[in-house]
């Protein structure tokens, strides 16, 4: 029960893989936009809980460099419940006293969007807990961006701190634990570098169908785990 489980062993910094949101839709004869529609539900029950738990960071893969592959209806839906999500909650965000911070190039997304991220960016700058939206993100992409910054800033040769600083999670923990939905078995480009040594936690559980009770049992797994670090 989650009531057990040690302080010491809650993660610092969990990252979600939001997986299912079509399957769900597509189940009950719903468009896939339905499905992104009861992923906002189920993200805002998540995010509460898991700041509930006391978890100091935290990151969903919101949209990735693939997932402009998408219809354009699907892209322009989902675009539009993030807009509407940072409009409607930004005073939920100062409640729970969460920064959100956008990591991924936003060239591409609208202009409306772009000032609406910043807006809340800024609004939200002074709050301790840190909500991480990875949008228009990829893994490989980041490191690649990372190492071109650092060779112009100069440097011939690099180390693993030099691209820690350079990558978007700067100063922030790894994720001790990835949590992917729908049963899918795979990082999918998220977060190459940082989940070199997390703790994987996979669930059958839809992504619109989490609760607060799925996260506790994701963080009791976690807690459950001996973490070795590549020692004995
Ligand atoms: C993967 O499910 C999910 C996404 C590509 C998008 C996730 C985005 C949200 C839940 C909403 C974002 C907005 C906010 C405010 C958090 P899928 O569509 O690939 O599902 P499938 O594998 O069943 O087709």
């Amino acid at each position: 029960m989650s009531e057990n489980v040690n302080q010491q062993s809650l993660p610092s910094h969990i990252a979600y893989i939001m997986d299912g949101n079509g399957r769900w839709a597509i189940s009950r004869g719903l468009p896939r936009a339905a499905g992104h529609r009861a992923g906002v539900s189920a993200f805002k029950r998540v995010l509460s809980r898991t700041v509930e738990r006391g978890v100091g960071v935290i990151t969903f893969y919101v949209f990735s460099t693939e997932n402009w592959k998408r219809p354009r209806h699907e892209v322009m839906a989902l675009m539009g419940l993030l807009y509407e999500y940072l409009e409607r909650e930004k005073e939920e965000l100062m409640k729970m006293r969460v920064r959100f911070h956008v990591m991924g190039d936003l060239a591409p997304l609208s202009r409306r969007l772009k000032r609406k991220i910043l807006e809340v960016e800024n609004y939200t700058s002074g709050n301790p807990y840190l909500l991480n939206f990875a949008l228009n993100y990829g893994g490989r992409d980041e490191i690649v961006a990372a190492v071109n910054r650092l060779i112009s800033e100069g440097k011939t040769e690099v180390t693993k701190e030099d691209i820690d600083s350079a990558l978007y999670t700067a100063g922030c923990p790894d994720p001790d634990l990835v949590v992917r939905t729908s049963g899918e078995l795979r990082l999918s480009n998220f977060l190459t570098w940082q989940t070199a040594y997390s703790e994987l936690y996979f669930t059958n559980t839809l992504w619109p169908d989490m609760t607060a009770a799925d996260v506790d049992l994701a963080i009791d797994a976690y807690s459950k785990r001996k973490r070795r670090f590549g020692g004995a």
